[in-house]
């Protein structure tokens, strides 16, 4: 183990393997993953030929982080377009595989709406599949590319924020180019912080129970050549009692209409931590994860995952998402019922600010939202 882990540190630079690819080998399409569950131990792809082997990718988180599964769920409408199954069997399995993150329905419904113009604006099924296929393509780039303009919109606001750099920024879950067509939403505004030479350090919460942070952020930040350290969610108080955190950054899963922010749990207690020290809690999230649709933080569906994951960790080191309960080590006597929410809700006035590749918005109030989604329209 020790090994493996050796050959990937220190400086690697990207992974080999980008997180999602579209690939059309002579035996059909296909959608290529890199199998998030089975990081940081091995880069492995998991290749899916049809949406049934996408949602079960995305339930066990194989495939996961907000703007990657909109990514997913259009590439998975395409797929199934392409391999000739029922286009709209496939667009509702596939939304309904995770219900928090708002992308993943957005992904879905934009290559399915790309499917049924391109049918009723007189294509066949073939036009049609390649049209779905095109509007993935295009969310896929478009996804890169604001990926790209929020790191240099976060990296300005923190400028702005702390003047004198040498920035010491806690971090939650994974938000890198794990969960992108880019280099990610607070991850990437951290690399460019690294970049510009003003990363004093990279607090990285380990993000129990499935370990994004320890698994996934830590992997990319070592490979990425980060100055990080790793630390157990609960010792993020005894960080910023301490006085050595700068700034929070995180990534959202849904951002609803009043600027509530869903994000993985452990976010909203890392937002109070902050106030508490007059410490900035910044999102930084794609305008596709703001929800207007979506009232206020009350409304957002939270998903509750199996509880096993919080009585077993998975043999030997790696926790694989998704386990089947039973398949790992237990931690808590046989019968323990486990309190499992995927993510929590932190009020609007929490916030310092979102950024966007639109922009920030500080403060956060549900006109400036509304403002902002309807620049991102007009471009
Ligand atoms: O359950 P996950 O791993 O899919 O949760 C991911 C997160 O909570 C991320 O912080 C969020 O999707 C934002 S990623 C840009």
């Amino acid at each position: 183990m020790a090994d493996q882990y050796a050959q990937f540190r220190e400086g690697d630079g990207p992974l080999e393997i980008p997180a999602i690819r579209w690939d059309e080998p002579p035996e059909g399409p296909v959608l290529v993953l890199l199998d998030q569950t089975r990081l940081p131990a091995e880069e492995v792809e998991r290749v899916c030929t049809d949406a049934p082997a996408l949602v079960e990718a995305i339930s066990t988180l194989a495939v996961r982080g907000a703007p990657l599964l909109g990514i997913a769920g259009a590439y998975g409408v395409a797929l199934a377009a392409v391999r000739g199954f029922d286009v709209d069997d496939a667009a509702r399995a596939l939304a309904g595989a995770r219900p928090t993150a708002v992308n993943l329905a957005v992904g879905v419904r934009r290559a399915q709406t790309a499917y049924r113009a391109a049918l009723s604006g007189g294509g066949d099924q073939r036009q049609a599949a390649g049209a779905a296929l095109e509007a993935a393509r295009a969310l896929h780039r478009e996804d890169a590319a604001a990926s790209a303009r929020m790191a240099g919109h976060g990296l300005a606001l923190l400028d702005e924020l702390l003047p004198g750099g040498g920035h010491r920024i806690l971090t939650h879950c994974n938000t890198g180019a794990l969960v992108s067509g880019g280099e990610g939403t607070a991850f990437a505004v951290a690399l460019a912080v690294h970049r510009a030479g003003q990363l004093r350090r990279l607090w990285v919460d380990e993000t129990r129970p499935l370990l994004q942070g320890a698994r996934l952020t830590a992997y990319e930040a070592a490979r990425n050549g980060m100055a990080y350290t790793l630390l157990t969610d609960n010792a993020a108080g005894s960080l910023f009692a301490a006085g050595e955190v700068d700034a929070v950054l995180i990534g959202a899963d849904r951002i609803a209409a009043d600027g509530s922010v869903a994000n993985k749990v452990g976010s909203y207690p890392l937002a109070v931590l902050a106030r508490y020290h007059h410490v900035p809690f910044i999102v930084v999230a794609p305008v596709t994860t703001v929800d207007l649709d979506t009232p206020d933080g009350a409304s957002i569906e939270v998903e509750q995952r199996p509880g096993h994951e919080v009585t077993e960790v998975t043999a030997p080191q790696v926790p694989v998402a998704g386990v089947e309960a039973g398949g790992g080590i237990p931690v808590a006597p046989l019968g323990t019922q486990a309190y499992n929410p995927a993510f929590d809700v932190t009020p609007p006035e929490l916030v310092t600010a979102i950024v966007t590749e639109e922009g920030a918005v500080s403060p956060v109030t549900a006109e400036a939202l509304a403002e902002l989604c309807d620049r991102s329209r007009q471009v």
